[in-house]
């Protein structure tokens, strides 16, 4: 080459390049398409400039590194068989897109008395997959000042699900303490995990308690369940074991007390001084009669 070397390898290269796209040139009007599970796409290539009357097509997949054939021979092969098409000689139709079809596609074309004056565009498919219901765990009953941790959770939507927990309708935010709404709460929620953290769970946060997962495409919810928050009111748990004990010793005093009276009359030889003995003590007995305390005493005699 006459040219000098400095210069010489780029000059080329721009001159090949040049060449190239004198040959072939193709465009495409989205490289990122996005598509819903059984949906249909199209990955647009178009020839936008060619000098090559008869030039040959292919379609190839890239996938976790490995390249396979999706057009090949006029023909499409493998998985897309019977589910996709070449439309306008040249893009690439999948009427029934499948989550199996994510990742990177390439249009290629070159020209056919030329092998070496192709070109190509690669593609960056996303086929998004619905969430499912998700699998929501709430704790039937938490006391008071106790913590509580509910789980949503769901495997299927592509890209993964976000998830929001709701309580009784309001969507509860990330953090309570970000919104005065929830003053008297105390909880955080991971929205990637779909895990509600209540440090201390208080009497404001019973309700009804339902979480969505969603993403690009679509959302699902599952049922509201009711978390009961009870009282564990100490005071009186404490207020209610001392009037228990209170009760309990007056009642030992009061037995041991008649068990002592009890036992000083039985020691006694004979019943009737027992009557008096017990007597003694009755407010009543000094306005008894005699006579009531005679009869009385008869009748224990007959
Ligand atoms: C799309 O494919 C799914 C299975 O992958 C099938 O159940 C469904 O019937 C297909 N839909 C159409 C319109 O062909
Ligand atoms: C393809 O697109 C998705 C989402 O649009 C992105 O997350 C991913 O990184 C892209 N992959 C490549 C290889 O560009
Ligand atoms: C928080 O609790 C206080 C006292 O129980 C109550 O007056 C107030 O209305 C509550 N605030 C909210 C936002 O629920």
């Amino acid at each position: 080459m006459a040219a000098p070397r400095g210069t010489g390898p780029g000059l080329l290269l721009l001159l090949l390049h040049g060449c190239t796209v004198t040959a072939v040139e193709l465009y495409s009007s989205n490289t990122n398409p996005e598509v819903q599970e059984f949906q249909r796409v199209e990955l647009s290539c178009v020839i936008k400039h060619t000098n090559t009357d008869n030039p040959r097509i292919e379609w190839k997949k890239i996938r976790n590194g490995e390249t396979s054939y999706v057009y090949f021979d006029n023909i499409i092969q493998g998985d897309l068989k019977n589910r996709a098409e070449i439309k306008g000689g040249i893009s690439l139709v999948i009427h029934n897109a499948s989550r199996t079809d994510n990742g990177r596609y390439r249009c290629e074309v070159a020209a056919a008395e030329d092998q070496k004056r192709f070109a190509e565009i690669t593609f960056n498919l996303t086929v998004t997959v619905k969430p499912v219901i998700p699998q929501c765990r709430v704790p039937k009953a938490v006391p008071v000042g106790k913590s509580a941790v509910l789980h949503c959770q769901e495997n299927e939507g592509y890209p993964s699900s976000v998830y929001r927990w709701y309580r009784n309708s309001d969507a509860l935010p990330d953090d309570s303490k970000s919104n005065p709404k929830f003053l008297n709460s105390s909880f955080t929620l991971n929205t990637s995990t779909g895990t509600l953290v209540f440090s201390t769970v208080n009497k404001g946060d019973m309700g009804q308690y339902h979480c969505i997962a969603s993403n690009a495409a679509g959302s699902a919810r599952c049922e509201a369940q009711l978390l009961e928050v009870y009282d564990l009111n100490i005071g009186g748990i404490v207020g209610g074991i001392l009037v228990v004990v209170l009760v309990l010793v007056l009642i030992t005093v009061g037995i041991c007390c008649a068990y002592r009276k009890g036992y000083f009359a039985n020691s006694r030889p004979n019943g009737q001084s027992y009557k008096n003995a017990s007597k003694t003590d009755g407010v009543n007995y000094l306005r008894t009669s005699d006579e009531g305390d005679f009869r009385h005493k008869s009748s224990f005699v007959i």
